[in-house]
């Protein structure tokens, strides 16, 4: 019997998040990764073998929640076959994916053979002008394509990610509610964090404001169903099939119950998405550590978990951007 995660305020730790690239095709304005410039691979990213054994870790001391990310996942090399790996390791009981979903069209029916269970999508408009500004791309359709293929393959519930934004596309919201209901998607409505120069320079929008205006359209009620394991609060459309999750990092934060850490792409685990704390496991990993010292190693990690981001009263803390420590 392998005592289950806990950190220093007594949080349980279930929940890994792995950013597997830094990369990505698509320029968001409040995230700005690293350009795609192809598939290869510094040597300082962990193997498959390597980001294996570390899920592998966290899954025996209870942690079985895995969540693939980055950048953009799909552009990691191989992405099925690290699905395959990864969802036949014992203890594994969520695998889910982050993506734009730009590429998925053409792979969502293979991972879903090799074990992934559901998605969420990042998308902010359902306006060609809108998402081409926000992401610098032209990317609606191949975005489109690819939520429809991830849907007809059960990748499911499928969640959207929208950041909401002051003066951008708030007047999107409810658009966007009304598409996801009627694809049967959860849409969830983020607050944009001060991550990274990219993050600081975007017009956060409270979303008290805008749950008011969602439950004056669609009559939303609080919900108690329990949906993933991320900070979301669920509401619901008033015949029950509409859910809408508000992720509010800055009006109403969640740290009290965080229950996450993060792996970045070279090694090192985030103890927290808004501070610096952190622990190199790729040195360990490559100088032969054994189970034992991995997990040893680990829960030292843990113990090193802050009690909370620092978003309001530092904006400028995070210099790092999102995809480094996976968003
Ligand atoms: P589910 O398991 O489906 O609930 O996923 P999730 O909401 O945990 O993951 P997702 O990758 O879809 O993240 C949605 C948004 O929540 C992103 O903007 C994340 O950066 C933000 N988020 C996720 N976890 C945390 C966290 O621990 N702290 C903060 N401040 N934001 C988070
Ligand atoms: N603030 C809030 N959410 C962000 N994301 C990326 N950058 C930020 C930011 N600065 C979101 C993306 C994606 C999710 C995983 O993280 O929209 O849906
Ligand atoms: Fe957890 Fe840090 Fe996110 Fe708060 S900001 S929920 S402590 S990772």
């Amino acid at each position: 019997h392998v005592a289950p995660l806990q950190d220093r305020f007594g949080r349980r730790i279930d929940y890994l998040r792995l950013s597997l690239t830094d990369r990505c095709d698509l320029r968001c304005s409040y995230c700005r990764p690293r350009e795609f410039d192809g598939y290869a691979e510094p040597d300082t990213w962990l193997t498959f073998d390597e980001i294996e054994r570390v899920v592998a870790a966290f899954s025996r001391m209870g942690a079985g929640r895995i969540r693939l990310t980055g950048g953009e996942p799909l552009l990691r090399n191989n992405l099925v076959g690290l699905v395959g790996r990864l969802s036949s390791l014992p203890g594994i009981r969520d695998l889910s994916l982050s993506t734009n979903a730009t590429q998925l069209a053409k792979h969502a029916q293979s991972l879903k053979a090799a074990g992934l269970a559901r998605i969420n999508v990042s998308l902010d408009s359902l306006d060609r002008a809108c998402v081409r500004a926000v992401s610098g791309r032209d990317s609606l359709d191949a975005a489109m394509a690819g939520i429809m293929a991830g849907k007809a393959a059960g990748l499911t519930p499928i969640k959207i990610n929208m950041v909401a934004m002051r003066g951008i596309n708030e007047h999107e919201i409810e658009r966007m509610a009304a598409f996801c209901f009627e694809h049967d998607f959860i849409l969830r409505l983020i607050e944009a964090m001060p991550i990274g120069e990219a993050g600081r320079n975007t017009a956060y929008l409270p979303l008290d404001e805008v749950r008011q205006r969602l439950v004056k359209r669609f009559g939303l009620v609080p919900s108690s169903v329990e949906l993933g394991g991320g900070p979301a609060r669920y509401w619901e459309s008033a015949d029950g099939r509409g859910r809408v999750g508000f992720i509010t990092p800055i009006s109403q934060h969640f740290c009290a119950t965080c229950n996450r850490v993060r792996l970045s792409v070279d090694g090192t685990l985030y103890l927290c998405l808004g501070q610096e704390e952190r622990y190199e496991l790729r040195p360990l990993l490559r100088a032969g550590v054994d189970d034992a010292g991995l997990d040893a190693a680990i829960r030292a990690a843990i113990e090193l978990k802050p009690h909370s981001h620092d978003f309001i009263a530092a904006p400028e803390k995070i210099i790092r951007f999102m995809s480094q420590t996976g968003g």
